[in-house]
C-alpha cells in the first residue's frame, strides 16, 4: 500500500493518456479521469494486464461537484494523493468574433478554472502529507500570443500566472508546483480547434512532439523537481525573441495571419 498515487486527468487521450502509461510503469496507482468513460475502461484494463493498478473515475472539469468526487473517490480507495498531472484541456483556435460567447466560458471553465480548483481541491491533502507534485500541461502559448488563440492564450498565460504564484506561496511545504510548456504535439487537440487547415502538417515533423516524449518529461520533471519545462528546448528562442523584439514578432505573424477586405486569413487558408 506503500506505491504512490498519481491522478491524470485528461487521460482518456494524447498527453494524459501517454502519462497514465508511463506513471504506471514507474510504479504509480493511477487515478484515470476524463469524459470519455468508455476509453478510461480501456486504459484501465490494458494498464491491470501489464500488472499496474488503475482506478477510473469519470469526471467533466467543467462541473466542481465531479471534481470533488474524483478527489473524494482517490482518497476513499487509496487514502493518499502523491501526484497530480492535469492534462485536461483544448482550444478552439479561431478569430474572437467568430468564438460562441458559451464556448469562450466553456474554454475557460475547462482550461483555467477547472485546473485551479482541481489544485485546490488536493492542496490540503498534499499540505497534511507534508509533500507532493502538482503538474499542469500548460503550452509555448502561455508565453507568445498568436492570432486565433486569444482564448486559449488566456486560460494558458493564466495558467502559467497560477503556477508561479503558487509555487511561491508553497515555499517550505514540501509540495512541488510545476509547468511544463511543449510546442506542438502530435494528438487529437486539433480535432477539437474547429479549424480545418489546423492539422499536424502546420508543424514540421522535426519540431512535433509526440505524446510520450510530453510523458517522458514528466516522469523527468518528478524526478528533478523541476519547476518548468519548456519543450522541446529551441522554443525557449520563440518566448525570449517574444519578450525582446515584440514588435518583430507581430509583424512575422502578420504574414500569416490577417484580414483583408473584411475576410479573415489564416496561414493554410491561403495554401489549400
Ligand atoms: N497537442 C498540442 O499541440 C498541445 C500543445 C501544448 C499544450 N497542449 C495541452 O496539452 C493538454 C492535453 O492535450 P492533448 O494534446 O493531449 O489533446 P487531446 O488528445 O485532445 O486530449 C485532451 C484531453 O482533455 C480532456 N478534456 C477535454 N475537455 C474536458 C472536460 N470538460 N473535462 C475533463 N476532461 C476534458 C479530453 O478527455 P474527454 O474528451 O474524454 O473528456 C482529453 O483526454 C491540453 O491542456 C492542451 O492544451 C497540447
Amino acid at each position: 500500500m506503500s506505491q504512490p498515487v498519481a491522478i491524470i486527468t485528461g487521460a482518456s487521450s494524447g498527453i494524459g493518456e501517454a502519462a497514465s502509461r508511463a506513471l504506471s510503469s514507474n510504479g504509480y496507482r493511477v487515478v484515470l479521469a476524463a469524459r470519455r468513460k468508455e476509453r478510461l475502461t480501456s486504459l484501465a484494463s490494458q494498464i491491470r494486464e501489464g500488472g499496474g493498478e488503475a482506478l477510473v473515475v469519470p469526471t467533466d472539469l467543467g462541473q466542481l461537484e465531479q471534481i470533488q468526487h474524483l478527489v473524494e473517490s482517490t482518497l476513499r480507495t487509496y487514502d493518499r494523493i502523491d501526484v497530480l498531472v492535469n492534462s485536461a484541456g483544448y482550444g478552439k483556435l479561431v478569430w474572437l468574433d467568430e468564438q460562441a460567447q458559451a464556448g469562450i466560458q466553456d474554454q475557460i471553465q475547462v482550461s483555467l478554472i477547472g485546473a485551479i480548483q482541481i489544485t485546490r481541491e488536493i492542496l490540503p491533502w498534499m499540505i497534511a502529507q507534508s509533500g507532493g507534485h502538482i503538474i499542469h500541461i500548460t503550452s509555448i502559448a502561455s508565453w507568445v500570443g498568436v492570432p486565433t488563440y486569444s482564448i486559449y492564450a488566456a486560460t494558458k498565460f493564466g495558467l502559467r500566472g497560477f503556477l508561479e504564484s503558487l509555487r511561491r506561496e508553497l515555499r517550505g511545504t514540501g509540495i512541488i508546483v510545476s509547468g511544463i510548456f511543449p510546442g506542438a504535439v502530435d494528438t487529437e487537440f486539433d480535432q477539437h480547434a474547429g479549424v480545418h487547415w489546423k492539422t499536424t502538417r502546420v508543424t514540421p515533423n522535426w519540431l512535433l512532439l509526440t505524446a510520450d516524449d510530453v510523458a517522458h518529461q514528466i516522469l523527468k520533471v518528478i524526478e528533478k523537481k523541476k519547476d518548468n519545462a519548456i519543450i522541446p528546448g529551441i522554443m525557449r528562442l520563440a518566448i525570449w525573441a517574444n519578450a525582446h523584439f515584440p514588435g518583430a514578432v507581430s509583424w512575422l505573424m502578420a504574414k500569416y495571419f490577417y484580414r483583408k477586405e473584411g475576410k479573415t486569413v489564416a496561414w493554410r487558408d491561403t495554401e489549400e
